[in-house]
């Protein structure tokens, strides 16, 4: 039986796809490639679907054991701007696919949340008693979702994990799949794309933080330690548990310290211009990781310079 990676066409999808395959697992995508790329899930068997399709889904799931629920629309601006296509998508779409889940015979569903959850955090680092304000219609769409897992876990016996990522970065070491969203909006490829001439600058939105060099600090976690993550979180689904944790490393680092590592990483000067702050950002969101390294006995292992070198390889075979 096959694990059932929806959005498996995506950024982090796909390299939970590959680190499946790597520790054995029969794997099978699932995407509509609405921000997807086919590429990306070169070598595996693609079906090319949305998650409201109940009777392509339904098809599916009669070869999986479990399902890694990866897709969503998650852009915190344009769900500002556009909340009903984040609502349609992350709760109305979503909610099919955990129906027809519920209608076959699996029952194992690892689910993609977000430190959005959190809104602004009464402290920090945040631990998951922190409590759940979301402050933009994506973090209230992916809340909506966790609700209704916690719900469907109580009543019929559904086993679940929601991971509230932290800020996935990062690329996979073999160099061939990585960071691809368009419009980007991810910090270290659009400091790429200013080491690379691609932008006049970086946009960095506010130096004026209470924070120790004034830019906002963000918890970056290698996109291999949350694959891996899921993977030790199938194996904690399998001893009948559920439960909702963080995926970080328990480790800040300002915009200016990512713009260094860049720099030092790829040997090109990064041009910046600091900008007004964005509305709604925190100066700090750091994960309290405990948790989830008590429950999986996983920890991320991969350092800042592991993200930004395995990143840069794939930034530049893209650019190649
Ligand atoms: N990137 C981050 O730092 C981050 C942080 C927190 C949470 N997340 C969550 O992680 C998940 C993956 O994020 P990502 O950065 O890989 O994004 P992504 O856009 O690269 O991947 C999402 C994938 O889902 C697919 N998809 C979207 N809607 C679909 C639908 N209705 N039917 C079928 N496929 C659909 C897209 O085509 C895409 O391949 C998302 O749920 C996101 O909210 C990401």
């Amino acid at each position: 039986m096959a694990v059932l990676v929806v959005g498996g066409a995506g950024y982090i999808g796909s390299h939970a796809a590959h680190v499946l395959r790597r520790k054995g697992y029969d794997v099978i995508i699932y995407d509509n490639l609405c921000t997807g790329h086919k590429e990306l899930a070169e070598g595996f068997e693609l079906i090319v679907g949305d998650i409201a399709d109940t009777a392509k889904i339904a098809k599916v799931l009669t070869r999986c054991d479990s399902v890694m629920h990866f897709a969503a629309h998650a852009y915190v601006g344009e769900s500002v701007q556009n909340p009903k296509k984040y609502f349609h998508n992350n709760v109305t779409a979503a909610l099919t696919l955990l129906d027809t889940v519920m209608e076959s015979r699996v029952r194992k569903f690892i689910f993609s949340s977000t430190c959005a959850v959190y809104g602004n955090p009464v402290k920090v680092p945040i631990t998951e008693s922190n409590p759940r304000q979301p402050v933009n219609p994506y973090g209230a769409t992916k809340l909506a979702f966790e609700n209704a897992l916690e719900a469907y876990g109580r009543a019929y016996a559904l086993r679940f994990v929601s991971f509230r990522y932290f800020n996935a970065a990062g690329a996979d070491e073999s160099g061939k799949i990585g960071e691809s969203h368009d419009p980007e909006t991810h910090l270290i490829p659009l400091i790429f794309q200013a080491a690379q001439g691609k932008r006049a600058a970086l946009d960095i939105f506010g130096d004026d933080y209470p924070t120790a060099d004034g830019t906002c600090i963000r918890d970056y976690i290698h996109v291999t330690d949350l694959a891996e993550a899921h993977v030790a979180g199938l194996e904690y689904l399998a001893k009948g548990e559920s439960a909702a944790m963080n995926l970080g490393t328990g480790e800040g680092c300002s915009v200016k310290d990512v713009v260094a590592a860049v720099e030092r990483i790829s040997g090109s000067k990064v041009p910046t211009h600091i900008a007004e702050r964005r509305m709604g950002d925190p100066p700090e969101l750091v994960a309290d990781p405990s948790l989830a390294e008590k429950l999986l006995k996983w920890k991320a292992k991969r350092s800042l310079d592991e993200i930004i070198s395995t990143a840069w390889k794939w930034a530049q075979k893209r650019t190649s």
